[in-house]
C-alpha cells in the first residue's frame, strides 16, 4: 500500500466472472464455483464498507444467463434465494440497504419475494447500498424505461420536448442508484457484458486477472488503488 492519499470510489460495480473456471480447475461442478463466489461477494461487501465505499452493484444473474443449462439456472435461482435469506440479517446489522435491480419477467417468484423481503427489512439503512442485479440486462433496462416514458408521454404526463437525462433516469429500475465510479471485472475478460451501461458511462474500468472466487479484500484494495491513480476528467480538458 503506498502512502499517497487514496481516492475511494463511492460506487463500485462488480462483474463476478470466473466461478465456472475456478471450479473446473479443481475438478468440481460449476455450482461449487458459484458457492465460493457467493461467499466472496459478501466478504467484499464487508471490506468495501471498511474502505469507505458507499454503494456496490453485483451482477448476480443477467438476462442472458437464462441461456445456461436448465440445471445451472435452477441452481442459481435456488441458491440466490437461499443466499438472500441467509445474509439479510447480517447485512441489516451492518447498515446495508439491499436493492433489487432487474426485470420481473421470467424471474422465479420465490426469488422476487426473497429480494423484496431483504429490501423491506433494510429499507431505512443508510450506511451502504447493495444493488443486487438479478435478471438484469442494461439494454432491457433502457428499453423498459423508454417504453414507460413513452406511455407517460401518451398519457400527457411528460412533454416529449422537455425530456432530459434526469427525466429518463426516473424510469430506470433504480432511479436512486448513483453513477458507477469503479467498474470491476474479474477473470481477465475485458467486456462490460450489458452491465449498467447508463450508470457506468463515466466509470473507470479495472479488469483483474483473478477468478472471482479468488478475489479477496486485498485484491479489492488493489483495484481501488488503480482507480485512485486514474485522472477522471468527465469530458473536461
Ligand atoms: C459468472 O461466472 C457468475 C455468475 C453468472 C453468477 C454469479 C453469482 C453468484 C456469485 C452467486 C451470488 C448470487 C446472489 C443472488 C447472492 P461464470 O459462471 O460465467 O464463470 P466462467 O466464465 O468461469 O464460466
Amino acid at each position: 500500500m503506498s502512502s499517497k492519499k487514496i481516492e475511494v470510489p463511492n460506487h463500485i460495480a462488480v462483474v463476478m466472472d470466473g466461478n465456472g473456471r475456478w471450479a473446473k480447475q479443481r475438478g468440481l461442478p460449476r455450482t461449487a464455483g458459484h458457492e465460493a463466489g457467493e461467499k466472496v461477494l459478501f466478504e467484499l461487501v464487508e471490506a468495501a464498507i471498511k474502505f469507505g465505499v458507499k454503494e456496490m452493484s453485483a451482477y448476480a444473474f443477467s438476462t442472458e444467463n437464462w441461456k445456461r443449462s436448465p440445471e445451472e439456472v435452477k441452481f442459481l435461482m435456488g441458491y440466490s434465494r437461499q443466499s438472500l435469506r441467509n445474509r439479510r440479517d447480517r447485512l441489516h446489522d451492518l447498515g446495508v440497504k439491499v436493492q433489487w435491480v432487474g426485470r420481473p419477467q421470467r424471474l422465479w417468484k420465490s426469488v422476487i419475494e426473497e429480494l423484496q423481503d431483504a429490501e423491506e427489512l433494510t429499507e431505512k439503512n443508510k450506511k451502504f447500498t447493495l444493488n443486487m442485479c438479478v435478471n438484469y440486462g442494461g439494454r432491457a433496462e433502457i428499453i423498459d424505461a423508454a417504453a414507460e416514458l413513452a406511455r407517460d408521454v401518451k398519457r400527457g404526463k411528460v412533454k416529449a420536448d422537455s425530456i432530459t437525462e434526469k427525466t429518463f433516469e426516473k424510469y430506470l429500475y433504480s432511479p436512486k442508484m448513483s453513477d458507477v465510479d469503479l467498474f470491476l471485472r474479474s477473470s481477465g475478460e475485458q467486456r462490460t457484458s450489458n452491465f449498467l451501461p447508463w450508470q457506468a458511462t463515466y466509470a473507470e474500468f479495472v479488469f483483474m486477472d483473478v477468478l472471482w472466487p479468488d478475489m479477496n479484500p486485498d485484491q479489492l484494495w488493489k483495484a481501488i488503488e488503480e482507480y485512485s491513480e486514474r485522472d477522471r476528467r468527465f469530458g473536461k480538458a
